[in-house]
């Protein structure tokens, strides 16, 4: 037991609704969170204090104005609801939070956090949607592209009395970008994000304070396309009736900053007809087709105090979005990497490549010189043709070309705001001169930090297979998770994003993310019940939802309850959720679901193809398991009761269709026993027979993969639970196609859409369908999750980690793996290495959790932690001994186990 008395615990990490400090939170019992960390072992909360005051020196006097809950006794660090008082609008509260460990002794106060309400009436809000009309379109929709200019907007207005707060609330029908004084406010991207904007429409909040100056301020906002009114995946392409304005025509800004004064009163910004509007330097902005800046049209300090703007008109006043405003509850896109060239060639005369080494979403930043009006002109793409050109079939219709403009005014550094896309290489031309490497720098944009894990094996293919997941999903979980950021799609399709789900939430805290993706799927909900195939769902083809795809809306908020241990996105999910049981439960025939729908089946397998009806059935009993799981979570026990007995009789005639006697599925392909296994719906006497079939076909076909989106995870979560832990090493480490290897050997530095989208050998790339060809596409990413649940052996027993399971599947053929996990309870480590027959597994568990460590030996009195035989270790016990593998129960800290490996 640890010294208390002079290792209290620490509380860090403070969140609220699962992000750090912040500005707009608009639900009415916000949640709290904290982590604990503590010297030692076997480290617990046993209590912990919450205290909320309205102002910061309040909360240091002990003066908690708001919430106090006293001595709470749990252990419960995180889903903390919010319990005090009405949280009043637009207000400001800060808080901290102590705990009592183990022996009672209590901590330190931790240090000081803060949150803001938004604006949670609509009679607080003063603004109007302005914008600019710029004309319209004539011509035709599928021969020309249509790209209007940005509008700019500015205000001009004067500060006499010392401001306590100034806090901005801003959002648009279309992408903005804020200013104020000349400068942006806040470091974010394509604001204010993508939802159905019929149905609700996100702001932001600035606390812009320190930007208000006394005399002449100016406050501005350029206002583009964007998700809104520009083109939107591949409309344009399959020739849709719409192929842009899919939720209005013209793009219009709108806000407000609310500015407190010393003496009490207070003063609107707003929106309105009194601001003025004009163009300016961006005469094209689109997502898909990227952006176009021309310096000698920009009106220098147009957004900053002392310009002249009698020339400018007044903004047009569009009506009021049907869609209510609410805070964005999710993770901004912002700057995750500034990426400088490895190299620049110039395969032709005036074309220059630039290689930034690797495969991201984003943008590239131009530093040039030279005459007035010179046109640069920045292509994006993935790869190379093999004149060292850049090659752009695969993006489809996406344009994705910038063109700057030169002002001849000395250096001149330029991005683009309101555009993105998909690139390793970016092409120049018209460049004046001969470019140096630091003219494109690249900035990889994206929602998430992949910061949540690490991971290294002795195996350095596999150590790059882990970097170029963690590439592909920093640039796909952009706004929504997008199938790939370069070609005319950008998508949030549910198949990709539920069967990658579980990994994203290893690599990432994706809690604030999926919170806002989950909305965007329930909005997009079909009336009949089904989830479509992406979500938000401007548009559709005849088909709207398909089996597997649509079953996200099931299989993500599971996840985010088992990940997470969050039962509010249950509940707000729920309603949804037991209408499309109900939609499935209308279209199966005793029990079992048809394919129906769009059918993409197991998306992209190689050789083998598993009947619709098959995968359709299979994941509608997957659901109906799920659905019991999350019914009991929130107290729906009824439901639970009927959720689990829809399972049996899904599984009973599920059985009586698709499995013989012999444990063979009627299917034979490797995905139908993935799917059946890992779903639960074999007999419990024929399961083993199925994962050995498995196995069989799996080693038949060279130890590779004939799977697809579906199936490629389930093969190896399967073989794992039946004891084929050697092969999925194999599969792990294969090289040859299809399989992970095969890319990296192929040099890439993200994963494909197909597991041969390239090849170094040319007459085999001739043969590739550049028409649908991604090379960031996360689907195949999501061996993540064995690599985690499996490879290290890091999941959680219960939900949200706080009893934990190490289990890592050692093999042969592997010879040591390590890494970690920054779960919602901390750091768990585990690393394990084989020398020899000796075996030796370093595990670490955070504070206030415990966990099950799994220690595959048939040779229990040689297992050692530390340098003491655990059978004479004080505080560690065998909790039992199944079959050649000890289970011990640690508390939190550090251990080292080592011992003779079963053989
Ligand atoms: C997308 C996918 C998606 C699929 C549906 C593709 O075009 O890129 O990732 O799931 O369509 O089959």
């Amino acid at each position: 037991m640890a010294n208390t008395t002079e290792n209290p615990l620490t509380a860090y990490d403070l969140k609220v609704e699962y992000l750090e400090n912040p500005s707009a939170i608009d639900v009415e019992h916000p949640r709290f969170s904290w982590k604990v960390r503590g010297e030692g072992r076997n480290r617990v909360q046993s209590a912990y204090q919450i205290v909320v005051a309205t102002t910061r020196e309040k909360l240091a006097a002990g003066d908690w104005d708001v919430w106090d809950t006293g001595k709470a006794v749990t252990n419960q660090t995180n889903q903390i609801e919010y319990n005090g008082a009405l949280l009043e609008s637009k207000a400001e509260y800060h808080w901290k939070v102590r705990v009592w460990d183990e022996g009672d002794i209590r901590s330190e106060w931790s240090v000081p956090a803060k949150w803001s309400m938004g604006v949670l009436h609509f009679s607080d809000w003063e603004g109007l949607f302005i914008g600019l009309d710029v004309g319209q379109f004539e011509g035709n929709k599928y021969d020309s592209l249509y790209l209007p200019p940005a509008r700019y907007l500015r205000k001009s207005f004067s500060v006499d009395k010392k401001v306590k707060r100034a806090t901005a609330y801003t959002t648009a029908l279309g992408v903005y970008e804020f200013r104020l004084n000349g400068a942006k406010v806040g470091d974010y991207y394509l604001l204010p994000g993508w939802t159905d904007y019929n149905k609700r429409v996100y702001y932001q909040s600035f606390d812009v304070t320190d930007m208000i100056t006394t005399g002449e301020n100016v406050v501005g906002a350029v206002v583009a396309d964007g998700w809104y009114s520009g083109y939107i995946g591949y409309a344009l392409l399959v020739r849709l009736d719409k192929v842009r304005g899919f939720y209005g025509e013209n793009p219009s800004f709108m806000g407000q900053i609310v500015i407190e004064y010393e003496d009490g009163s207070e003063e609107v910004i707003a929106s309105n007809k009194s601001w003025k509007a004009s163009q300016g330097g961006i005469r094209e902005a689109d997502i898909l087709m990227g952006e176009t800046y021309d310096a000698t049209q920009q009106n220098e300090g147009w957004d900053a105090p002392g310009f002249e703007d009698s020339l400018w008109m007044s903004p047009k006043v569009y009506t009021y979005p049907n869609g209510r405003l609410q805070a964005y509850p999710g993770e901004l896109i912002e700057e995750r990497e500034r990426l400088t060239p490895l190299s620049v060639k110039e395969p032709k005369p005036g074309t220059y490549v630039f290689d930034l080494g690797k495969n991201i979403a984003g943008i590239a930043e131009l530093k040039v010189r030279g005459q007035k009006g010179t046109k640069v002109k920045i292509k994006y793409g993935e790869i190379l043709n093999s004149d060292g050109t850049v090659l752009t079939e695969n993006l489809r219709m996406a344009r994705a070309t910038d063109t700057y403009i030169l002002s001849g005014q000395g250096e001149e550094l330029w991005q683009p705001k309101f555009t993105y896309h998909g690139f390793q290489y970016v092409q120049v031309t018209g460049y004046p001169g001969e470019p140096d490497a630091d003219a494109i720098t690249g900035i990889a944009l994206s929602s998430i930090a992949t910061d949540a894990s690490t991971f290294k094996s002795s195996n350095g293919m596999n150590n790059q297979l882990y970097s170029n997941i963690l590439t592909t999903q920093s640039a796909n979980f952009f706004e929504v998770p997008t199938d790939c950021p370069q070609r005319d799609e950008r998508l949030g399709w549910t198949g990709d994003a539920q069967t990658y789900c579980r990994s994203a939430s290893y690599n990432a805290d994706v809690s604030a993310f999926f919170t806002k993706f989950l909305v965007d799927l329930d909005d997009a909900q079909r009336w009949y019940g089904a989830y479509p195939n992406f979500a938000p769902f401007p548009y559709s083809r005849p088909d709207q939802y398909a089996p597997a795809w649509m079953d996200a809306g099931v299989i993500i908020p599971w996840n985010m309850y088992k990940v997470y241990g969050d039962t509010r996105i249950v509940e707000r999910m729920y309603p949804g959720m037991k209408k499309f049981m109900d939609f499935q439960a209308d279209a199966s025939t005793d029990y079992l679901r048809p394919g129906g729908g769009n059918n993409w089946g197991d998306w992209l397998a190689v050789d083998e193809q598993t009947s619709h009806d098959f995968i359709g059935s299979s994941y509608y009993g997957y659901d109906a398991k799920l659905m019991a799981e999350m019914a009991e979570a929130i107290g729906e026990n009824e439901d639970a009761v009927s959720y689990m007995n829809l399972f049996n009789n899904i599984k009973k005639a599920f059985a009586k269709k698709y499995i013989l006697e012999n444990g063979y599925t009627t299917e034979d392909t490797q995905t139908s026993y993935a799917l059946a296994l890992y779903f639960g719906l074999y007999p419990h006497d024929l399961a083993q027979k199925g994962a050995d079939r498995l196995a069989e076909k799996v080693i038949n076909n060279g130890n590779k993969f004939s799977t697809g989106f579906l199936g490629t995870k389930h093969v190896m979560l399967a073989l794992a639970q039946y004891g084929y832990a050697d092969l999925c090493f194999k599969l792990f480490q294969q090289t040859e196609y299809p399989s992970w290897g095969y890319s990296v050997v192929n040099g890439s530095t993200s994963i494909w859409e197909r597991w041969n989208s390239y090849t170094k050998n040319p007459d085999e790339n001739s043969s590739l369908n550049a028409a649908m060809n991604s090379f960031s596409h996360y689907a195949f990413g999501s061996v993540a999750e064995w690599m985690f649940i499996h490879g290290l052996g890091i999941d959680t027993n219960d939900e949200g980690f706080r009893n934990i399971i190490i289990k890592p599947a050692i093999s042969k053929e592997m010879g040591s793996m390590v890494g970690s996990y920054e779960s919602i309870n901390g750091l768990i480590e585990s690393g394990w290495e084989m020398k020899g027959n000796r075996l030796t597994l370093n595990v670490t568990v955070p504070a206030n959790t415990r966990a099950e460590v799994y220690i595959p030996t048939s040779k229990i009195a040689s297992i050692k932690e530390g340098k003491t035989k655990l059978n004479k270790h004080e505080g560690l016990k065998i909790l039992e001994v199944i079959e050649d593998e000890a289970v011990v129960e640690i508390g939190s800290g550090k251990y080292s186990f080592s011992c003779t490996w079963k053989q």
